[in-house]
């Protein structure tokens, strides 16, 4: 075992999902299960329509499973009620998606700020929005969007807004950052570029990551790669996916 002496930060039992889709079931997760420890970099592997979305929903606690268990720090998560799962991910856990999600009508630096003033509401941000805004400017600078602050995302490239999103999936000091297909959207280049500052967020931070694509070139770059197929969850032997990735 790599780390016997530290608790899972994210651990998932035997997930099952399924969707209705007029009068057809989807089985979507059937038995999936998978175990994260502080500091890794894992990656989740698996064709279009395989349920690595459906996955991410659930650990990221925006969904529920049918059955199943989801353990976030030793405490069962998938049960909270819908305030309880918005608290602990607006504490807890950053989501950055394929196409950024940033607001439209914020500019860069609100929508960095919003988790903030969400965790904190109106007085109490008021009263700490000097310090906060500091916060979300040094992030902002630290990931090379100092220059776009002031910026309304449909101004910015697809590489500044996905460092954006992760800007306001970060600026919580989230302890586990879920990541949906992040470079799906971006040209091979850029996608280098956004994969490189994750990684560089996992070894110089210690920040825990799971990553969902169906790209194998993608997956190489976590530490571990699991593979999605048929509703389950299994290790992908690395000569397997150095292959896949070419
Ligand atoms: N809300 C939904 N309602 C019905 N079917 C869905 C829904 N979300 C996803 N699906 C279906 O579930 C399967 C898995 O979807 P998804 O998790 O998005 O896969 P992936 O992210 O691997 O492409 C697909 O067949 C998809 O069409
Ligand atoms: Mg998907």
């Amino acid at each position: 075992m790599k780390h016997p002496e530290k608790q899972p930060l994210l651990k998932a039992q035997n997930l099952h999902k399924a969707y209705r889709r007029g009068a057809h079931r989807v089985e979507v997760l059937q038995g999936a299960s998978l175990c994260v420890h502080p500091g890794e970099f894992v990656a989740v592997m698996g064709q279009s329509g395989s349920g690595k979305s459906t996955l991410l929903h659930l650990l990221g606690t925006l969904d529920v499973p049918d059955k199943g268990e989801i353990y976030f720090q030793g405490h069962r998560v998938d049960g909270l009620n819908s305030r309880a799962r918005d608290r602990l991910r607006n504490q807890s856990i950053g989501l950055v998606f394929q196409f950024y999600h940033l607001l439209p009508e914020l500019t860069l630096l609100e929508n960095v700020l919003c988790p903030l003033m969400i965790r904190y509401g109106y007085w109490a941000y008021r009263w700490r929005r000097r310090q906060l805004e500091q916060r979300a400017r040094e992030l902002l600078a630290q990931l090379g969007l100092d220059h776009r602050l002031h910026h309304r995302p449909q101004e910015l490239s697809g590489g500044e807004l996905q460092r954006g999103a992760i800007a306001r999936a970060l600026v919580t000091e989230p302890q586990l950052l879920l990541a949906d297909e992040p470079t799906g959207n971006l040209d091979a280049q850029t996608g280098q570029e956004i994969l490189r500052l994750l990684s560089c967020l996992h070894r110089q931070q210690g920040l825990t990551i799971v990553m969902v694509t169906h790209d194998p070139q993608v997956a190489a770059v976590a530490d571990r790669v699991l593979q999605l197929a048929q509703g389950v969850l299994n290790p992908l032997d690395q000569k397997v996916l150095w292959r896949a990735a070419g």
